[in-house]
Order: structure tokens, then sequence, then C-alpha cells
């Protein structure tokens, strides 16, 4: 099991905003965790990461018990957070970006020969200013940055945020290709069709809580989850 969390509560000043999360990520998975704006997703994933010190519960990380650890002592070079908003260097180029997330990695160089040959379209424009880049490109700039990297378990927050719906499908279909690469992934959407599209098993997050768990694709026909999170939309995009 490359994450488990058990029990899981923080929250900001005496605000609890994760209440009591368990959940786990094994080898070789995508797991998706899907919920509103506002359920608490993107301070479950700063909490794993060591970001926000949690309250109480158990982190535990390739083995090794890590809440209460800072990032850089918690996260091995192995777990890469890709965040919310992707966070790129935007004065920087593309092939720098990508330099730096690999500037742990003693085969950074081969890495990144890697990136760009999975992703074409960062190698036409590897020159190009990262803050100069359409919204889809950007994304896969923040993957490919966590790539090199070399990590076997990516987190991801919200990659389709602000994305057309074509440019979700062009990302998405890219995440599913990083599982067939051997990448474990952790997704973390508030799209629910696309992520439970991809994704092996889910969760299901509202205010700080669990409240489903299961097969993706179960999950994707629940009658519950369509109601709260698919809108009216589902129909036409599945059946
Ligand atoms: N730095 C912060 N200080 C206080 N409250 C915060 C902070 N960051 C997030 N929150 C609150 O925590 C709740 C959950 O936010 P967040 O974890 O970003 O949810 P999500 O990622 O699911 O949209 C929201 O009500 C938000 O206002
Ligand atoms: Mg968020």
């Amino acid at each position: 099991m490359l994450l488990q969390v058990r029990n899981l509560r923080c929250g900001y000043g005496s605000l609890e905003i994760v209440k009591g999360i368990s959940l786990h990520v094994c080898a070789g998975e995508i797991v998706t965790l899907v919920g509103a704006n506002g359920a608490g997703k993107t301070s479950l994933l700063r909490a794993i990461t060591g970001l926000l010190p949690p309250w109480s519960g158990e982190i535990v990380v390739q083995g090794r018990h890590t809440r209460g650890l800072p990032p850089w002592k918690g996260v091995s070079n192995s777990m890469v957070l890709v965040p919310e908003g992707r966070q790129l260097f935007a004065d920087m180029t593309v092939w720098e970006n990508l330099l730096i997330g690999g500037y742990h990695n003693p085969d950074r160089l081969m890495a990144m020969e890697e990136i760009l040959t999975q992703f074409p379209r960062l190698r036409e424009r590897s020159q190009q200013l990262a803050g100069t880049l359409s919204g889809g490109e950007q994304q896969m700039v923040a993957l490919g940055r966590a790539l090199a990297a070399k990590p076997r378990f990516i987190l991801l927050d919200e990659p389709s945020m602000g994305l057309a719906p074509l440019m979700v499908q062009e990302v998405f279909s890219v995440i599913r290709k990083l599982k067939d690469l051997g990448v474990t992934i952790f997704l973390v959407e508030q799209n629910a069709i696309a992520a439970l599209g991809i994704a092996d098993r889910a969760y299901v997050m509202e205010t700080g809580e669990i409240i489903l768990e299961g097969d993706a694709r179960d999950l994707l026909h629940n009658p519950e989850v369509r109601r709260a999170y698919l809108g009216k939309g589902y129909k036409e995009i599945w059946e």
C-alpha cells in the first residue's frame, strides 16, 4: 500500500475542515476523491503532504508514519503533489520548469527526455515561457514537472480546473497513460464525470467526510452520486 490515511482531522484555527477521513491507495491504482468546491479536498492533500499540520489521525506513506513531519521530511522523492492551480514558474521556460521538478533526481535529464517524448506538445514548446501557454498546456507542464522527479506516486489536485471540456479529456487521457507507465495516482477532483471515468476506485467527500466509496464505475452509476454531482448533462454524455 502506498498511502494509508486513518481518521485524519485537520483545519484552520479552531475550524475543523477534514473531519476524520480514512482512505488508502494501493500501488498501480488510480484512486479518485470527488467532492464539491469547499468540501476540504485541498486541505486533505495539504495534510497528507505535511503542508497543513493534522490535528489527529494517521498518515502512512509507503509504510512510514509521516503525520506531524514537515513536507521535506515526510514526503519522499517518490511521492509528488501537483498542486491546485498548477503553480508553475510562469517566467521560466517549459524546460526550466521540468528541470526544477527534477532537482532531486540525479537522472533528471533522462526523465525529462522521456517526458518530452510522452508529451510532444511540450517538446515543441520547451523554450516557451510557461505563463504564456494555454491552460491545458500548463497542466501538462505541471504533470511533466512532477514526473521529472521520477515519482512512483502522484497526488493531483483538480487538474481539470479552468479547462474547456475537450482539454479536460486530453489531460485525463494523459493521466490514464501515466497509470500504464506504472505511476500510481491519487486524483482529487470536482469534475466527478471525468474523474470517475478514468479511476479504478473512488471516494466521495462532502463537507469534510467520506460519504461513499467503492468501485469508480459503480459510483458513476450510483443514483445518489448522479443526482448530487453529475447534473443533467450526465445522461447525454454516458448513455
Ligand atoms: N488557509 C485557510 N484558512 C482558513 N480557511 C481555509 C483556508 N484554506 C481553506 N479554507 C477553508 O476550508 C474549506 C475547505 O477548503 P478546501 O480544502 O480548499 O476545499 P476544496 O479543495 O474541496 O475546494 C473552505 O471552507 C475554505 O474556505
Ligand atoms: Mg481545492
